[in-house]
């Protein structure tokens, strides 16, 4: 059995002193949660915060991003084991506005998440997802696959045990389009059919796919009924604690 993951990506909102009161706020709210794992990914400077606060609640951080080198003289940027210091278990590596505003490509990917697998606990959160062009030109499969195949070249069944894919269709980010939850399935079906074929049966069906693009409370529960849906990478609906916990306490119904 797969857990449900239900991840909030804050992008770049809120403030050191927002964050911190959100985190308080969830904390109290999500004491009831059992099954469900939560993970808020804040910016840089709130990480630290944040963890301390969430740290023995069923709640983690995640970092939104983070250098393929170890250390050096790479001015603004910051490293796995930085993140990790500040008590992050998970980095989003290839979100789809990394790859389209600073040329993210699906080798920095690649290298990012190899790096990410270095540490001790950080779990690599890899996006992909087609633009409307794309979807259009009916070359969806493809350039998920390229994705994936790329993004995880070189790394080990082992290591694959830490690896969480979200499926994220540019087209409905932010845009309040959300993929119908056939769509989403289809794509989700074929990403765990391309892990089957890069590395086995047994590895993908444990692999957890999150879908993201616009997902709020009045759509989540559909797409979490599809049978390759394991979760929801958040964020708009995230950065509000109501319909962030409303979205929590409705995967975890789903889960009883
Ligand atoms: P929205 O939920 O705002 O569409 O954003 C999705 C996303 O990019 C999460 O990483």
């Amino acid at each position: 059995m797969r857990k449900t993951i239900i991840a909030g990506n804050w992008k770049m909102n809120k403030t050191k002193s927002e964050s911190i009161a959100f985190a308080k706020d969830l904390k109290n709210k999500i004491d009831k949660i059992e099954k469900t794992d939560v993970i808020v990914c804040p910016g840089f400077v709130s990480l630290c915060s944040v963890s301390e606060i969430l740290k023995e609640t069923r709640a983690n951080v995640g970092a939104q991003n983070m250098h393929w080198e170890p250390s050096g003289a790479y001015t603004g940027e910051v490293s796995a084991e930085m993140i990790e210091s500040c008590g992050c278990q998970y980095v989003l590596v290839g979100h789809s506005e990394r790859r389209q505003y600073f040329d993210e490509t699906d080798d920095k990917v690649n290298n990012k998440i190899k790096r990410a697998l270095t540490t001790c606990c950080i779990s690599p959160i890899l996006c992909v997802g087609e633009t409307l062009e794309q979807r259009e030109a009916g070359k969806t499969n493809k350039v998920i696959e390229k994705q994936i195949k790329q993004g995880l070249e070189g790394l080990s069944h082992a290591q694959m045990q830490r690896i969480i894919v979200a499926y994220e269709p540019v087209w409905a980010i932010g845009t309040g389009v959300t993929a119908t939850p056939e769509q989403a399935q289809e794509v989700h079906g074929f990403i765990r059919k391309t892990i089957t074929m890069i590395f086995d049966e047994q590895i993908a069906e444990k692999l957890s796919i999150l879908y993201g693009g616009s997902v709020k409370p009045s759509n989540i529960s559909e797409l979490l009924h599809q049978k390759d849906i394991d979760g929801g990478l958040i964020g708009g609906a995230s950065l509000k604690l109501d319909s962030f916990v409303e979205m929590i306490e409705i995967a975890e119904q789903l889960s009883n």
